[in-house]
């Protein structure tokens, strides 16, 4: 079993010092890495930019913006079995990247954004023999949301990660199934929640 997983967040230069981005510590991401790991799954991880260390045993391809998250999966999708996507992609990147430093005026400044590529939806499209797992980090309306994402992003199953649990160290996942079930409840720590998961894939989608 290979498995191509991406993590962390991802930065949207919007000029050579400053950039877009979001709060993933990428611990979920390098937990489920792991997780594979002790299951002696072969591990493909491509991580925005994080604070941790990489996972003993695993292939790191280290990248900045979606774009090149993009890429490097598309270059790994072949040679994998499966892929999940727990990266926090930033949804928009600046137009276009200001060479230099942008200085301070006394003016409005006005950035305007573009939408990223959706790498998992991109990977759903592209996939031959490949399962694909995707994560949602949902407030409102959780599992019709998670639903909706299931068949937008063309994914054999999604963790839906319930944001009251997020500031708290334990974390609060449902796992729905290809129809949309609820097919695992677990609240727990972050490294007991992937090994969880690990085991649900093992279960249902390994062939
Ligand atoms: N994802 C991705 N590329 C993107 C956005 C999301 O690969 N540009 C993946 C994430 O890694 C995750 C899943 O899609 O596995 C759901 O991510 P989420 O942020 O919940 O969904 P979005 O599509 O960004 O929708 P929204 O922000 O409107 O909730």
């Amino acid at each position: 079993m290979h498995v191509l997983i991406t993590a962390g967040p991802t930065r949207e230069y919007v000029d050579d010092v400053r950039f877009l981005s979001n709060a993933s510590s990428g611990r979920m991401g390098y937990a489920v890495a792991e997780a594979a790991r002790r299951r002696n799954w072969e591990v493909t991880l491509v991580s925005g930019p994080v604070s941790l260390a990489a996972p003993a045993g695993v292939e790191v391809h280290r990248v900045t913006s979606a774009q090149e998250m993009l890429e490097v999966c598309l270059q790994v999708l072949p040679r994998v079995d499966g892929v999940i996507a727990v990266a926090a992609v930033a949804d928009y990147r600046p137009v276009s990247r200001h060479a230099g430093k942008l200085r301070r005026t006394q003016e409005s400044l006005h950035l305007e954004l573009v939408p990223n590529p959706d790498i998992l939806a991109e990977i759903g499209r592209r996939k031959s023999h490949q399962w694909t797992v995707g994560f949602a980090v949902e407030s409102d309306d959780p599992l019709a949301r998670a639903r909706g994402k299931l068949r937008s992003k063309n994914c054999d199953a999604i963790v839906v990660n319930l944001r009251d649990a997020m500031e708290s160290t334990d974390t609060k996942i449902q796992m729905l199934d290809h129809a949309g079930a609820v097919s695992l409840d677990f609240q727990g720590s972050k490294e007991l929640a992937a090994e969880r998961v690990i085991v649900w894939i093992e279960a249902h989608l390994v062939r």
